[in-house]
């Protein structure tokens, strides 16, 4: 079923048989604007799939706990953190019902597509491993690609809303400090980006 975890295991394993990327190299642009503000520490990445955003925050100091349920795509990090000498400490987990193995100053959530209960449990996740003043960056697909004809084969059961993540954040116990949107040209049109800055 798409999203489960078995099928996102399929796809790591499809794109590791290859020797291809699911999602390249290159850090979210929106994730990495935002942490180039963030005084560095220990951040966790939810749903790191080949840990484009831990790499990139381990390359500027930051330490790294990626998380993700798919096997194939840890022992890709894994072996990526070796090769590099870089501080990504890849593990299996599900992020819905994880705990952290220290308190973390940022909790990263990139395209972490859920459906709402399971997205809501994600975010207390990583509102728990916060320590006080520790940020969470998400960025998910809005729903709002559903009417402007952009939505694909992603289920609009998975896409979210500002004021939906925000609500969660806040049931969670942080701060919204940024609730919105972004825009992104794609093909056939602009896609839009659900953004979310909130703090512990
Ligand atoms: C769209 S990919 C994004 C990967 C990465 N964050 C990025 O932006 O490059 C979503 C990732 O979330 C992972 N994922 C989805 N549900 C999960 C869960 N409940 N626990 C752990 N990982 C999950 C998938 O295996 C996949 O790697």
């Amino acid at each position: 079923m798409a999203g489960s975890q078995e099928f996102w295991e399929g796809r790591y394993r499809a794109a590791a048989a290859e020797g291809s990327s699911l999602w390249g190299r290159e850090p979210n642009g929106w994730i990495a604007e935002q942490a180039a503000g963030l005084a560095t520490g220990h951040a966790a990445d939810l749903g790191a799939g080949e840990g484009r955003n831990a790499f990139w925050l381990a390359e500027r100091d930051w330490s790294v706990e990626a998380v993700d349920f798919s096997a194939v795509a840890v022992a890709g990090m894994a072996e990526e953190a070796a090769l590099r000498r870089l501080p990504v400490a890849a593990t299996v987990g599900d992020v819905t019902a994880w705990t952290a193995e220290q308190p973390v100053d940022l909790a990263v959530l990139c395209y972490l597509q859920l459906p709402p209960d399971a997205l809501a449990a994600a975010i207390g996740a990583a509102a728990r491993a916060l320590r006080p003043g520790g940020v969470l960056l998400g960025i998910w697909h809005d729903r709002l690609d559903v009417e402007r004809g952009l939505a694909g084969t992603m289920s609009p059961a998975i896409r979210t809303t500002p004021d939906e993540t925000a609500a969660m954040a806040v049931a969670a116990g942080l701060t919204a400090e940024l609730s919105g949107r972004r825009d992104r040209e794609v093909d056939g049109g602009l896609a839009c980006d659900c953004l979310l800055v909130a703090r512990a």
